[in-house]
């Protein structure tokens, strides 16, 4: 990894911390390895990539419909996925410090061709044939066992009172979309959908991850945003294409430049995949899965049917036809998106008189705070009750933020490096002519507002 990349990470990571986005989970224990939470900016950036997704994926198609199914499923679920077989990374460790690595990882970073979905034989060749190149990252000896799968799904005891759950476990859920597979004929009879359409879901995921590194892209606890689209068995390679374009021009809306972003194309493909491509991001770390886009034939509903032995066939109202929907997915997890997003916007730029100010150019409509609301000084009580005034006036309807600590300067700075598009000052001045001072975040221009037009001229700008 290059250094000045690497130093990008770093500092995204530290205004995390700093800034209220992103904390370790039980930092107060020590941490625990590759679990994350959202602080106070962080919950907002997170619950407005929701609510973007949620509006290109469900408001805006009228074929696609919302569901929210519970994390907790039948565990045959997880056998009839392939789950239980066959959802497994490549494991092995250091003979020397016992470090646990994902084989496919190390490999990669050598610049060898590997990943999960390889067979255990395939990735013991590829260890052997390199083992003078792949270091332990934690001890830098080159000794390691030999790869095994490991099942990457969380087990639990909901519901096994015996005191031993561990012969017939329940799943945290591996990946929202099975979920809706299972609801696909509840959503069929109870609502006016046809093939072809859409279910959209977003939730909490759980993967026993190996490997607890970079940040928030890959944790343990995850929330994935999917969307399960089935369609006629011939028009599944059609639609599959419209959804590609439809995912990649959501980034650009989203303001990544299109030279951030590039398709990967899986050689090795997943069990149930029929053809897969990932839309890879360039994160500080390289180019790496944003989403997944995946077209995954009659896997699952065939599968779905045989275990539980409720035929999901679909019967075409016009047609009379009858068949088993194919499925094509659009796959993205919330923090992996977030980091994307916060990667694209970080930006430190050189000022007048040798400072540097670091700020996040986020699109507005992500951005955590919209408005943050000065008063000049906080110990002029007419200048913090005017304030009050104009902030009551906005919160309604703008995300908003009252700030009175230390000078203006200072506070510009603070709003700056959490992304808040517009910042408003009331000054002295605003007590004798009902204005106030709009400052832009990303051209850093001030506009005089008179107080009565703030909300119109706000609403203009987002
Ligand atoms: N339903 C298909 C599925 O789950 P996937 O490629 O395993 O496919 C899809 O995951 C997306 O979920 C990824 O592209 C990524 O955005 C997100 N994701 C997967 N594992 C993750 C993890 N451990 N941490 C954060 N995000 C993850």
């Amino acid at each position: 990894m290059a250094e000045k990349q690497v130093d990008v990470m770093e500092k995204i990571v530290s205004l995390c911390k700093r800034r209220g986005f992103v904390f370790p989970s039980s930092e107060i224990y020590g941490g625990f390895a590759a679990v994350y939470d959202f602080g106070p900016y962080g919950v907002e950036l997170a619950k407005n990539i929701r609510e973007i997704w949620w509006k290109y994926m469900v408001q805006l198609r009228e074929d696609i419909v919302g569901l929210d199914s519970a994390i907790f499923m039948h565990p045959k679920i997880w056998e009839a996925s392939g789950h239980v077989a066959g959802f497994s990374d490549p494991l092995a460790e250091c003979k020397n410090c016992h470090t646990r690595v994902r084989v496919d990882h190390l490999l990669e970073e050598i610049g060898v061709l590997a990943d999960e979905k390889m067979t255990e034989a395939q990735i013991n060749m590829l260890l052997v044939e390199n083992k003078e190149k792949i270091l332990c990252p934690k001890c830098g000896k080159r000794d390691f066992t030999e790869a095994k799968s490991f099942n990457l799904l969380v087990q639990s005891n909901l519901g096994n009172f015996t005191g031993d759950w561990t012969k017939e476990p329940t799943y945290l859920r591996g990946e929202t979309c099975q979920g809706i597979y299972v609801n696909y004929k509840n959503v069929l009879d109870s609502s006016r959908v046809k093939v072809p359409f859409g279910i959209a879901q977003i939730g909490k995921a759980f993967r026993n991850e190996i490997t607890a590194r970079q940040f928030i892209f890959r944790t343990r606890e995850l929330e994935q945003m999917e969307m399960q689209y089935f369609t006629k068995p011939e028009m599944e390679m059609d639609e599959y294409e419209k959804l590609r374009a439809y995912r990649w021009q959501f980034y650009l809306d989203m303001g990544i430049k299109e030279g951030h972003l590039r398709w990967h194309k899986h050689e090795n493909l997943v069990f149930y995949a029929k053809e897969a491509y990932d839309i890879e991001y360039e994160f500080p770390f390289g180019f790496k899965e944003l989403e997944g886009v995946h077209a995954r034939g009659d896997y699952d509903l065939t599968q779905h049917a045989k275990f539980s032995g409720v035929s999901l066939d679909y019967l075409d109202p016009v047609s009379n036809e009858k068949y088993v929907p194919h499925i094509i997915e659009s796959s993205v997890g919330v923090g992996r998106m977030f980091l994307a997003f916060l990667t694209e916007a970080y930006r430190e730029e050189a000022l007048e008189g040798g400072d540097t100010r670091i700020v996040l150019k986020l699109p507005k409509k992500l951005a955590p705070v919209k408005v943050a609301v000065f008063p000049l000084m906080k110990n002029k009580p007419e200048l913090v009750a005017k304030a009050k005034e104009v902030f009551d006036a906005l919160k309604g309807d703008f995300m908003c933020e009252f700030d009175d600590n230390g000078n203006v300067g200072k506070r510009y700075r603070r709003q700056d490096e959490i992304g808040t598009p517009y910042c408003v000052t009331v000054d002295f001045d605003s007590l004798e002519d009902g204005a106030v001072t709009v400052r832009d975040r990303d051209s850093m221009q001030q506009e005089r507002i008179k107080i009565d037009a703030l909300y119109g001229y706000l609403q203009g700008k987002f």
